[in-house]
């Protein structure tokens, strides 16, 4: 269970720019020299520079684009502050891959001297720039990838994630469906790299453990699958009375429209991780979305008073609703701002120290939500594509607990 510890901000008792200026007041106990390789901290009013691993091209591209758009407007809230440190952010293109991601971060630590990373999308890439970060000892903020072992027993002390694992979510719908008694079983498709195969191997084990059956399952190439239809036919004969998938970005909406177009929807219901239905990518499935179920940690219709001021400033600022992929790097900075707001320094250990020390999160825009071990203990919505007020959403159908790791 999470421990209810008023974090900075909200013993401020204001959110957003007000409050964040306040814990930026803080700057005068912050800093105390340098420290980071970037050597960029000088105490209270000291420099920070941030590496942001964004997709900027490839099946990922949308996530990089919310991604970006929730650290800019963090900062932006926060006078360019965090944690008493102006902030210098450094983009760093991750591509599609570990082939274009790895080196993008080799770049931000070795040629730029970034202090802190905050970033990165595809689990493989995440997996692949690990042994770089720890070699460097600087801290790594996931902002996205899910891979579970990046925060697992053998984790490095330097990465550490304010996103989820991608054990999370599909344990979560595992349990649910399984509570749903579904003739048939599921049906299992996700694409064939890190992420997707993790995503099935949670769904399986939980939902095969709460009694269900697992009806067939395909896992198709990453990144390259433009036609599904050689494997959605697969599912009408597999007798399954509902399919579960992972997909995201690009893939995501083929994903949707085709399972729609092909008739597939019409007799065996869609439930997917929450990445399947997100922001841009939802509103360019059009009606294909519409009735298909997910679970996330996220949903820009959850009702608490920093996820409507999340959702209005996001909708000022960019006129259109959030993304989990938005919330999880404002939260990135979130975290990284409170933490910086107690450090002596900008050294990896320095920043881990911190990150270790702040208890329950209780201003997220996802809800109150505290770090186990490295990894978020938070809770998983069930949700289901409407039509809500001119636009497509994610209606929150029920709160499914905590999950973490
Ligand atoms: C991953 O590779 O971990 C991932 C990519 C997109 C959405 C969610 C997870």
């Amino acid at each position: 269970m999470m421990k209810p510890i008023l974090s900075r901000r909200s013993a401020l008792g204001v959110f957003g720019l007000a409050g964040l200026s306040a814990a930026a007041g803080c700057g005068s106990s912050v800093g105390g020299g340098g420290g980071g390789g970037g050597g960029s901290a000088s105490g209270g009013g000291g420099s920070i520079k941030v590496g942001l691993v964004i997709p900027q091209d490839g099946v990922y591209t949308p996530l990089g684009v919310d991604m970006k758009n929730g650290w800019d407007l963090f900062l932006e809230r926060n006078d360019g502050m965090l944690g008493g440190y102006e902030v210098e952010t450094i983009i760093g293109d991750e591509g599609e891959g570990p082939d274009t991601g790895v080196p993008a971060v080799q770049g931000l630590l070795q040629r730029d001297e970034v202090d802190v990373l905050v970033g990165i999308v595809n689990s493989a890439t995440a997996l692949g720039s690990a042994e770089t970060v720890t070699a460097a000892k600087k801290v790594l903020l996931i902002g996205n990838a899910g891979a579970v072992a990046l925060t697992g027993a053998d984790a490095s002390p330097y990465i550490w994630r304010p996103s989820f694992t991608n054990a999370q979510s599909p344990r979560a719908m595992g349990e649910y469906l399984a509570s749903q008694s579904i003739e048939g079983g599921v049906y299992l498709m996700a694409p064939d790299y890190a992420a997707g195969q993790e995503v099935v191997a949670a769904f399986t084990a939980a939902y095969e453990e709460a009694g269900g059956t697992i009806a067939g399952s395909a896992l198709t190439p990453f990144g390259t699958t433009q036609d599904f239809q050689p494997f959605l036919s697969a599912i009408p004969g597999s007798g399954a009375g509902a399919t579960y998938v992972f997909y995201s970005g690009g893939e995501a909406v083929s994903y949707v429209q085709q399972y729609a177009s092909f008739g597939v929807k019409d007799t065996v219901p869609l439930y997917g991780t929450g990445f399947l239905t997100e922001g841009s990518v939802m509103e360019a499935q059009g009606e294909a979305a519409l009735g298909v179920q997910t679970t996330l940690h996220y949903s820009t219709e959850i009702d608490n008073p920093a996820n409507q001021e999340f959702v209005e400033a996001y909708q000022e600022a960019y006129d259109v609703l959030p993304t989990c992929f938005s919330m999880q790097v404002w939260d990135c900075a979130l975290v990284l701002g409170l933490a910086l707001a107690e450090t002596e320094d900008l050294s990896g250990d320095a920043v881990s120290e911190a990150l270790d020390g702040l208890g329950e999160i209780s201003d997220s825009p996802r809800g109150p939500w505290s770090f186990e071990g490295q990894s978020p203990n938070h809770i998983e919505y069930l949700r289901e594509v409407q039509q809500g007020d001119g636009v497509l959403i994610n209606a929150v159908v029920e709160e499914l607990g905590e999950y973490a790791q």
